[in-house]
């Protein structure tokens, strides 16, 4: 896939994937048709070598493998790990509000938000759906209004002369999206849903209306992502962090020559961070691993020679902010793939590994950068030290550097992007076994 045609399935991928559950779902419809078969973790699994098979949870995690043509004991295993969340805002569960004739959704902050980037935007609903008709049990399923269904309006200047200067924002009252303008009948969210639902399945009288049970339902802008800039320089879109990577990641795996074991794990949770069944804290892939390695010294001779890159976005520096870098660990967009190293072990990248990659990335021809946060401010982390620490195995934080993480709208590079999958590629189809 060349670089052009790589950026563009790229935003694509973002555009259709408002929500972790839309991720994970176009990543199988991907794996589905290159031939990756769909194991439940209930039933009993049946490997082959040289195959590729993917696991989910709750439908926003997911984990994809190719079992390798050659034996895993003597090849060890690269391991990719992304993550499918990005901060949002959830809509809560009882969430209808009515204020001075207006209706409005009640909205949880969901991980490190910036608030003020999600005002007077357009913005619509998605995520996933719970419900039951008369003779039926309880169906799920995945949901997207895609038009834009409310805003958050700013308060005027003229209503608060510090905007500018000193502005705080309360998320429990000032963050409540706007849905219209209420008539006589009073909007409720749960016949919103059963209509749009009603709308979008294959209708079947005798089973009656639908009832909406429950959801976990996100806001997102409507604004697609975009190629911009004066040279089509830059990427700019919701979710860069860390969608960006799952894509790269998946689209790796996808074009691997399957010879040795590979696995992409893209988790949920990690904007809240990650303690959860379907988190990279949960036990979701070393339950894998003991399925895949049902015995402990076999695993552990396999782990100790394998390597996992955690692949996340960096922040890169700010023209109008330089100061918040390290002036000699200040990634610049366009040139090329960040190292992330903290000595506080927020990431996981050590000398070996480091240089494992810069040799992967120099063969590659893939220019590489380092960031290490500013030694007075503290630092983000990623699922990699995470990871790490689980199952023991040697790894490395890698990123593209990026403007505006946690905004609704994150700007990256569009060298870099293309650089992540090549490097990924490279280093799922080395044969070398890294640092054994
Ligand atoms: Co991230």
């Amino acid at each position: 896939m060349n670089y052009k045609i790589y950026n563009e399935h790229l935003v694509d991928f973002i555009a259709d994937s408002p929500t972790p559950f839309h991720a994970v779902n176009n990543m199988q419809q991907s794996l589905d048709e290159a031939g990756f078969q769909h194991l439940k973790e209930k039933d009993k699994w049946e490997l082959k070598a040289g195959s590729g098979y993917y696991v989910t949870r709750n439908d926003s995690s997911i984990i994809a493998f190719i079992f390798g043509a050659q034996p895993t004991k003597e090849t060890g295993i690269r391991l990719v790990g992304g993550h499918t969340d990005s901060p949002c805002l959830k809509i809560k569960p009882n969430p209808d509000v009515y204020k001075k004739s207006y209706y409005q959704l009640g909205v949880e902050v969901y991980g490190g938000v910036l608030l003020g980037s999600w005002f007077d935007r357009d913005l619509s609903i998605a995520g996933k759906v719970v419900y039951k008709r008369a003779g039926g049990g309880p169906h799920e399923s995945l949901i997207d209004l895609k038009r834009a269904v409310g805003t958050i309006p700013s308060l005027a200047i003229h209503l608060n002369r510090e905007a500018n200067t000193s502005h705080s924002i309360n998320a429990q009252t000032d963050i409540l999206p706007v849905l219209n303008k209420c008539g006589d009948t009073k909007e409720e969210l749960k016949t919103v849903l059963a209509k749009e639902l009603a709308s979008q399945l294959p209708l079947t009288p005798d089973l009656g209306a639908i009832s909406i049970l429950d959801y976990d339902l996100y806001f997102y802008d409507t604004q697609k992502p975009s190629i911009m800039g004066l040279k089509e320089d830059f990427l700019s879109s919701a979710r860069l962090d860390n969608l960006l990577s799952c894509f790269a990641g998946l689209q790796a795996l996808l074009a691997s020559d399957k010879e040795v074991t590979s696995i992409l794990a893209c988790y949920d949770h990690e904007e809240v961070g990650s303690v959860s069944a379907i988190g990279a804290n949960g036990a979701f892939l070393e339950s894998l691993l003991d399925r895949l390695y049902s015995e402990p010294e076999e695993k552990s001779r396999i782990i100790a020679q394998s390597i996992l890159v955690s692949t996340d976005n960096a922040h890169g520096i700010h023209p109008n902010f330089p100061d918040k870098h390290d002036q000699n660990h200040a990634p610049i967009i366009n040139e090329g793939l960040v190292i992330k190293v903290n000595a506080n072990q927020r990431y996981t990248t050590n000398c070996s590994t480091s240089s494992f990659f810069k040799n992967l990335c120099k063969e590659a021809n893939i220019p590489t950068q380092c960031f290490v946060s500013r030694s007075d401010m503290s630092c983000g982390s990623t699922i990699g030290p995470i990871t790490a620490a689980n199952i023991g195995i040697k790894a490395i934080d890698i990123g593209v550097p990026t403007f505006a993480m946690h905004s609704i709208r994150e700007l990256a590079g569009t060298d870099d992007a293309y650089y992540l999958f090549q490097l990924l590629s490279a280093f799922l189809d080395t044969k070398k076994l890294p640092l054994a």
